[in-house]
């Protein structure tokens, strides 16, 4: 196949990137890819350390994931959401059966914005339908990220986000998340969970309880900076959630089907959501794949005559393809087959010993995550916690992809703290692939004092 020349500007306008920067550094393009590895044009190998945007869970080239879509292709491509197909109702019971959720009901879309677009939706309508009209705020937190319509953007807690697109959604609120790594001196984690916890309650209680609908949290937070709550922190929100009748959306777009070292992110955690989102992992990026899970009590507000406009009056084209949770259904097989859940924990701790060699460098403040969901927050000073500036921290990300690893970094998220160094590969690592990216950090790190 004839391939571009790349130094030719081409007419594709890419995602979060400043073109202008693209005519001196046009990055190759990527024609191949298998397990761990992407493949350029120049037949370069690069070890996929983020799992693309860290959703190929099963790894790269999966041949029986194409058979399954070609098979469902050529008996049923697509149908009218409202008539719906066999592969999306397993596929609801599938996602049931293993959020451990004996009822509930599951709404497809495409993405994870979608997702909780349809979840903020669904809040809403729910209380107006249970006796509670003015429960329509919703809080989320800082650094979180939900995704990029107008309200899930209105949700997510990343100010460099937002410039440009204001003014968004009205009726979303945030608070501070946890954030172990920078709490006050003098509180343990568990209390700095509990501090956490009380901006929840204050907020509601400051706004009116009978305003407040929902609470939307990423188990962990991923994309603004790789960020583990303490153990404390889910159960005393859900507690909270439940005196105040505010519904708890957890977001696992990314946390969900291994990416933690567990199937789903709460599970470190112990409490559940009223609502799940997920996209990515579901269909490891073969298929553009989501979905909104919630409780039977919520779905059962949406009960009525025809004529009283109760039900859930939302529809996406694309929502339960049948070719789409097809492969997602196999997908959740490999997953379960390959023990990728266990792989994701082993490698865990596997990549975090090989980090800690690098504990002692001056850039490195601290090294965190679960699962293969890992990051290092990059400081200039070890005792101040100064962020690393922008342009070191960049080179550091760079560097690593000189070595062939694609690692990357929470660019253009809160201003000032985009120094954390994500790693997200395919739960498929194995010891070997691990070692590459340790490596090309430690090499990047040693190269960065220069
Ligand atoms: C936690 C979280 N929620 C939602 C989204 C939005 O998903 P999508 O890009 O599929 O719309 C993302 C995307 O990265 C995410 O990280």
């Amino acid at each position: 196949m004839e391939t571009q020349n790349m130094n030719a500007p081409d007419s594709l306008w890419r995602p979060m990137t400043q073109h202008k920067m693209l005519l001196q550094n046009h990055p190759k393009h990527i024609v191949k890819a298998e397990g761990c590895f992407m493949i350029n044009e120049d037949g370069d190998r690069i070890l996929d350390g983020t799992a693309g945007l860290w959703c190929v869970n099963v790894g790269h080239g999966r041949k029986e994931l194409a058979e399954v879509a070609k098979a469902q292709m050529e008996k049923l491509a697509y149908v009218i959401p409202v008539m719906t197909s066999d592969p999306a109702v397993e596929l609801s019971a599938k996602m049931l059966e293993k959020l451990g959720m004996e009822k509930g009901h599951v709404y497809f879309t495409s993405s994870g914005s979608e997702a909780n677009e349809t979840a903020f939706k669904m809040v809403r309508q729910y209380h107006l339908q249970t006796g509670n009209p003015r429960k329509h705020k919703i809080i989320s937190r800082h650094r979180a990220y939900h995704g990029n319509t107008l309200a899930t953007m209105s949700a997510t807690g990343q100010a460099e986000r937002k410039i440009g697109y204001e003014p968004l959604a009205p009726g979303f609120l945030h608070i501070p998340p946890p954030y172990p790594y920078r709490r006050h001196p003098k509180l343990t984690e568990e209390e700095h969970g509990t501090e956490c916890v009380k901006f929840l309650e204050d907020t509601i209680i400051y706004e009116g309880e009978e305003t407040v609908a929902a609470f939307i949290m990423e188990p962990m937070i991923s994309g603004g900076g790789v960020m583990v709550p303490p153990d404390n922190y889910l159960t005393e929100i859900r507690r909270v959630c439940d005196k105040y009748n505010v519904l708890l959306i957890l977001d696992e777009v990314v946390s969900g089907f291994g990416r933690t070292g567990k199937m789903f992110g709460h599970e470190h955690w112990g409490a559940k959501g009223d609502i799940f989102t997920f996209a990515k992992g579901m269909a490891s990026g073969y298929m553009p794949v989501a979905a909104t899970v919630v409780k039977e009590n919520i779905f059962e507000a949406f009960y009525g005559e025809a004529n009283e406009l109760k039900h859930f009056r939302h529809v996406n084209t694309y929502g339960g393809h049948p070719v789409a949770a097809a492969v997602s259904l196999k997908n959740i097989e490999i997953v379960e087959r390959e023990n990728l859940v266990a792989n994701a924990a082993k490698m865990e701790r596997y990549i975090k010993a090989g980090l800690n060699e690098f504990a002692d460098h001056p850039f490195v403040g601290e090294i965190r995550g679960k699962g293969l969901l890992l990051g290092i927050e990059l400081v200039s000073d070890k005792e101040s916690k100064t962020p690393l500036e922008t342009a070191r921290s960049n080179a550091i990300v760079q560097n690593c992809m000189k070595q062939g690893v694609h690692v990357m970094r929470n660019g253009y998220t809160v201003p000032g703290l985009d120094n954390v160094l994500i790693m997200a590969p395919p739960l498929v690592l194995q010891e070997s692939e691990a070692d590459m990216i340790v490596d090309a950090i430690g090499n990047a790190l040693k190269q960065a004092l220069n």
